[in-house]
């Protein structure tokens, strides 16, 4: 096996976000897999393959990754954002579960600014203090383990990051959500809607949960609910290092 498996995180979209290392990492592959838009940022070279494919088919995806380094590509699996967060390289461990035979590949994962901490240094500091992230889709857990970690992350005033709020094929999730917090008592605090970060449709908007509508969060939209303390600071929203 001559090979490599590289695991990579493309940022959150600008190109100034894509570290170094992963820019080495792609400027030597053979081949690169991943969700058809992220494939499509890493511009095209002679010799190198790119394999775009669907969002559902991550299982797939990777194990198609651990034959072609197996059979000796230079392979490279790209997620937007940091590959370890709602991303490619858990599916990656999972199929090298499945398959043993490829357990002595040279695996890398190269972290990348996850939206989460993109989202909140353009808002100012919400995750100052201390904070959970949820994964809002329910396709791979039930809807009741969600409800259950938003309600603890809520009484144990956690800063919540939400990623994927809301879909086409899953319209209500967030409003649900959004019930859920005010059912805990949260309806006060403060809620970032961060669209597009660091792309040109980039926008950033902060209401009250209370104030907020389903209809403010979509695909490319990463929530921040503040924590108790989260406040205002001229444009900016933070969260206090001290909490009494
Ligand atoms: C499947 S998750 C992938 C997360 C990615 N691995 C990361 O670390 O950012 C996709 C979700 O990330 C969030 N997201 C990714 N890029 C974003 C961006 N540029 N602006 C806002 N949210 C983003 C959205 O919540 C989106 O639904």
């Amino acid at each position: 096996m001559t090979g490599t498996l590289t695991i990579a995180g493309l940022g959150p979209g600008h190109e100034a976000m894509v570290t170094p290392e992963v820019s080495a990492a792609l400027a030597s592959a053979t081949d690169i897999l991943g969700y058809a838009p992220y494939v499509s940022r890493v511009p095209p070279r002679p010799g190198l393959r790119l394999h775009p494919s669907d969002n559902r088919e991550e299982l797939q995806r990777a194990s198609d990754a651990l034959r072609l380094a197996a059979d000796g590509g230079q392979v490279v699996v790209v997620s937007s954002g940091d590959p370890g967060v709602f991303a490619m390289a858990s599916a990656v461990f999972e199929a090298l579960e499945q398959a043993p035979q490829y357990q002595a590949l040279p695996i890398r994962v190269l972290p990348g600014v996850t939206a989460m901490l993109a989202a909140a240094a353009q808002a100012g500091a919400p995750l100052g203090h201390d904070f959970c992230a949820i994964n809002l889709s329910d396709n791979l857990k039930p809807w009741a383990v969600i409800e259950k970690r938003l309600r603890l992350a809520a009484e144990a005033d956690f800063a919540i990051a939400m990623y994927n709020p809301r879909s086409a094929s899953r319209p209500d999730g967030f409003g649900r959500a959004l019930a859920v917090l005010k059912e805990a008592g949260c309806g006060g605090r403060l809620v970032i809607f961060a669209r597009a970060i660091s792309s040109p449709e980039e926008r950033i908007e902060t209401v009250t949960v209370d104030e907020a509508r389903d209809e403010m969060a979509d695909m490319r939209t990463l929530v921040i609910v503040g924590n108790s303390q989260t406040r205002r600071v001229g444009r900016w929203v933070y969260a206090p290092r001290r909490v009494e």
